[in-house]
């Protein structure tokens, strides 16, 4: 199965830097890597409908977040209608830092996967070994299967010390277990120097640090091509 690589810029980034990253990793990576690794790219949300066609063809846009409502009087919100015209292929929901900094809810998440799945866009649910059974349980009948899930090591995210692969391993059969067989992605500090424990473990990454600098993400793309 090949293995999904995310990059997660979180609020890093002015357009102006987002555009030149598009135009340096399309130069510095080939053709035949991004068919052998599929590449998602979570910017900033206004920067997303700009970067289609900054990015190669083979990449597919992501958002960070989505509202948990429908269209309507939410000031504020994008819903995932709106964003399923934008060709957004993957919405992150319940990052720690959504749920440490927005008060964001085991229920918001599951409203937020709801949306996605109407909309054709596929959640990647962040969960941390605390709440995986929890997380799972929130969301609606037969939704849980139809998500990709991401382990973020809650110790491990942004730190540089990546989380411990025989740890990730037991979290990553866990999930299994609570949502059943998704696609689970390991996130916490992974960087083309690591990315190696996991490749027996995890169905893909989800990168922020490593993210940022063309050269870092382009070098951890390559590494995971290799697998
Ligand atoms: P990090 O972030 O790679 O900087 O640890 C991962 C994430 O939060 O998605």
């Amino acid at each position: 199965m090949s293995k999904l690589v995310i990059a997660n810029w979180k609020s890093h980034k002015t357009l102006e830097f987002a555009q030149t990253w598009c135009a340096d990793f399309s130069k510095e990576v080939s053709a035949l890597t991004l068919t052998t690794v599929p590449v998602a790219v979570a910017a900033a949300l206004p920067f997303v409908a700009s970067l289609r066609s900054a990015l190669p063809s083979q990449v597919t846009l992501a958002v960070q977040d989505v509202s948990p409502f429908p269209p309507g009087k939410y000031t504020g919100a994008v819903a995932a209608a709106q964003l399923a015209g934008l060709e957004v292929k993957y919405a992150i929901v319940g990052h720690s830092e959504r749920r440490q900094y927005f008060g964001e809810t085991n229920t918001d998440v599951a409203n937020k996967v709801a949306q996605c799945l109407e909309h054709g866009i596929t959640p990647v649910v962040c969960v941390d070994d605390e709440y995986v059974a929890n997380q799972a349980a929130a969301l609606e009948d037969g939704h849980a299967a139809k998500c990709v899930v991401a382990y973020e090591a809650l110790s491990a995210i942004g730190t540089g010390k990546n989380m411990d692969a025989q740890h990730v391993a037991e979290i990553t059969e866990l999930i299994k277990q609570s949502f059943g067989q998704v696609p689970v992605l390991y996130g916490g500090s992974v960087t083309a120097a690591n990315v190696a424990e996991y490749k027996d473990i995890s169905d893909g990454w989800l990168v922020g640090s490593a993210s940022l600098e063309v050269e870092d993400f382009v070098a951890l793309v390559n590494t995971v091509a290799q697998f």
